[in-house]
């Protein structure tokens, strides 16, 4: 089995992929950890000094590298990742479950008030500007995160609970 997590920053894709890996004992990959080992470079340090199209071409083929490999694993994408490149195409090509991890627009502009110092596109945006642009983001990216096989509702629960839930359904 092969488990894709995605769905918008501050998701929890990171931390409720790793309490998976823990509960289903498989291997978990964080595409943009995969990315800053192999470029040797901060996700921010990459936006400034090459860009964000060139950031969106490297993370397009470390998706694939690693879709590529035949292992399975647990892997978390970045936010923008199902959006770019025909991403989603390529994952559920693959016999992968994508899920989804959907927050509301209001979870979602609270989560990333709290957590959007190391984001590059958002950490320059007074608290005041986050609203829009998390409403306006979202409104674009759903589209494709909605392309998951699977999806589930993070509202108002901890991320031990949403991994809890996903293992049952996995299970
Ligand atoms: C991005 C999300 C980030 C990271 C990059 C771009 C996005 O990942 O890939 O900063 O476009 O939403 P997280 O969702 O883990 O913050």
């Amino acid at each position: 089995m092969k488990i894709v997590l995605l769905g918008y920053m501050a998701s929890g894709k990171t931390s409720i992929g790793k309490r998976l890996s823990n509960g289903l004992s498989m291997s978990f990959l964080d595409l943009d950890d995969y990315i800053i080992e192999k470029e040797g470079m901060s996700i921010a340090k990459i936006f400034e000094e090459k860009g964000e199209v060139y950031f969106r071409l490297i993370e397009n083929k470390y998706l694939k590298e690693i879709l590529a490999k035949d292992e399975d694993f647990i892997l978390a994408l970045g936010g923008g990742t199902p959006c770019y490149a025909n991403n989603m195409d390529a994952i559920n090509k693959t016999d992968a479950i994508s899920i989804y991890l959907n927050g509301s627009t209001a979870t979602m502009i609270e989560r990333l008030i709290r957590k959007k110092a190391k984001r590059p596109l958002v950490a320059s945006l007074s608290d005041d500007k986050i609203p829009e642009f998390v409403a306006k983001h979202l409104f674009e990216r759903r589209p494709f995160y909605e392309q998951a096989k699977l999806s589930i509702k993070i509202d108002g629960k901890k991320k031990k609970e949403v991994a809890e839930e996903l293992i049952k359904l996995l299970d």
